[in-house]
């Protein structure tokens, strides 16, 4: 299921937005004119990562949880401890100046 979440212009400062889509709390980065949608939960324990920084672990574009410092890749897998677990992720879909993000 595609849901609209809104307009390209909403999202084009590079950072991280809250989306609340059909009852998932999700967050979707905004990096470089480039779009990811992530579950909004650290697979350690379960804080948002809605106030983590957008950084680099070995090169790699990442999500740093702000409460004990796991990592994630933009496609939700976990890249070092304290998270061992990947969070989900979803597809997120440009028609126009609109996103749209797939939750299933
Ligand atoms: S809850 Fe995210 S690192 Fe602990």
């Amino acid at each position: 299921m595609k849901v609209k979440v809104g307009k390209k212009l909403e999202f084009d400062k590079d950072g991280i937005y809250r989306l609340h889509v059909d009852n998932n709390d999700l967050i979707l980065i905004s990096k470089e004119g480039q779009f990811f949608c992530l579950e909004n939960r650290c697979s350690h324990e379960d804080f948002p990562l809605e106030d983590g920084d957008l950084e680099y672990h070995d090169g790699l574009p990442c999500i740093v949880c702000p409460a004990h410092g796991a990592k994630f890749s933009f496609e939700g897998k976990a890249l070092c401890l304290p998270a061992v677990e990947d969070i989900k992720s979803f597809e997120v879909l440009i028609e126009g100046d609109e996103v749209f993000v797939k939750l299933a």
